[in-house]
């Protein structure tokens, strides 16, 4: 038996953090079925060379032959390229993968703040249906976006939140919807009321009644977590104030090169760490591996291999209590090969 994983690293530092993931998913030996890796094109560069972000033959493959991927990072342009979309968000839609699952926990023992707790972020509507519009009125330029929330994936992502506090084995699980249902009463009211109806729902049978169900304005969550981080526990967001909460959260726990994520959905499951392809240290060698390696520990959760998971995540927690072996995005000195060296050595 194989576990066929497709790797696509995409941009920037995604080229020098997947291989890490990599290594780690191949020492866990027997523990796992064998590992085999698909390499796959998709990305900024790879529009540049030929004029497709995502080509279809990397969708084919996925759908087809994988059981789960590991995607790296895309460097997408802040100014609109005629023909680019980015291929993460395109692929997120085209697999399904309607949730984002972002732990991010604090090693007791290291510096930073006290934090243990999960972003589930919605993946595939919001804002990011990237539906905009321009047009010229008398008074100058107008641009205007859709927003788009709908009760179906309000619903799922639901579910997929109360499931994961369930499945932390807290005592008292909490569930925090992050919302703005205070000027956006429409769009994010039918979010906030579709996610606090899921535990009445006849299918669900009372399996949520133990989570407690907790509400914050996305702003004032923000401040919240920087006051008292240590208060949350799992987060359930629309897509784009889950994609703003998670790099908060990440500057909790001291780098976004620690934050792993898994996006998720009924059928396939791709592990990605939170960061972009951070071109400010890309090529250096020095990009903090450990949010991919994480990322690669959550896949495997996610297939159900649950010990070899656990098993890289007690190696790096040792790294990094130790303090020793940390890149420079920590504070330390070390490269992106010596971090992952010394996560092996620990395994
Ligand atoms: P970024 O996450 O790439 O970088 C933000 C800061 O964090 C930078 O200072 C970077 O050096 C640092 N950083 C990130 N990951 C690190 C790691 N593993 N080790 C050490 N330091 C790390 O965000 P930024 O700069 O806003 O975006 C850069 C590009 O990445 C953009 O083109 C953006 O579109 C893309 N991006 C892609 C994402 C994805 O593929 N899912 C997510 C976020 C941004
Ligand atoms: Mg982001």
């Amino acid at each position: 038996q194989t576990l066929k994983i497709g790797m696509i690293p995409a941009d920037g530092i995604g080229h020098e953090v997947l291989p890490a993931a990599r290594a780690v998913l191949l020492a866990l030996g027997s523990s796992i079925p064998k590992p085999e890796f698909i390499d796959l094109n998709a990305g900024f560069e790879y529009f540049t060379r030929t004029g497709t972000a995502l080509p279809e033959e990397t969708i084919r493959v996925l759908t087809e032959e994988c059981n789960g991927a590991m995607f790296g990072a895309v460097s997408s342009p802040s100014r609109r390229v005629a023909g680019y979309s980015s291929p993460i968000v395109a692929l997120r839609k085209k697999l399904d993968l309607y949730a984002n699952i972002r732990p991010v926990a604090s090693v007791s023992g290291t510096p930073g703040s006290d934090v243990d707790m999960v972003v589930v972020r919605e993946n595939t509507e919001c804002l990011y249906i990237k539906e905009e519009t321009q047009i010229m009125t008398p008074n100058g330029k107008e641009a205007r976006a859709t927003r788009l929330i709908t009760e179906r994936a309000s619903r799922r992502i639901g579910k997929m939140a109360f499931e994961t506090a369930l499945s932390r084995g807290k005592q008292n699980p909490v569930l925090t919807i992050v919302h703005k249902s205070n000027v956006l009463s429409v769009t994010d009211g039918l979010f906030r009321e579709t996610v606090r109806g899921v535990p009445q729902l006849e299918e669900v049978q009372g399996r949520y009644d133990g989570v407690k169900i907790e509400e914050q304005l996305v702003d004032s969550m923000v401040y919240r977590m920087y006051r008292e981080p240590a208060t949350f526990d799992v987060a359930v967001a629309p897509n784009m104030y889950g994609d703003i909460i998670s790099d908060a959260a990440a500057a909790l726990v001291g780098s976004l090169g620690l934050v792993p994520s898994v996006n998720a959905g009924d059928n396939f499951v791709m592990g990605e760490p939170v960061h972009g392809s951070a071109p400010d240290i890309a090529g250096k060698g020095i990009a903090n591996p450990i949010a991919a390696i994480r990322s690669a520990s959550l896949l495997l959760t996610h297939l159900g291999h649950l010990e070899p998971a656990q098993k890289i995540n007690d190696a790096v927690d040792a790294v990094l209590r130790e303090g020793k072996v940390l890149t420079p995005d920590l504070g330390g000195r070390s490269r992106t090969q010596e971090v992952l060296d010394e996560v092996l050595k620990k395994m």
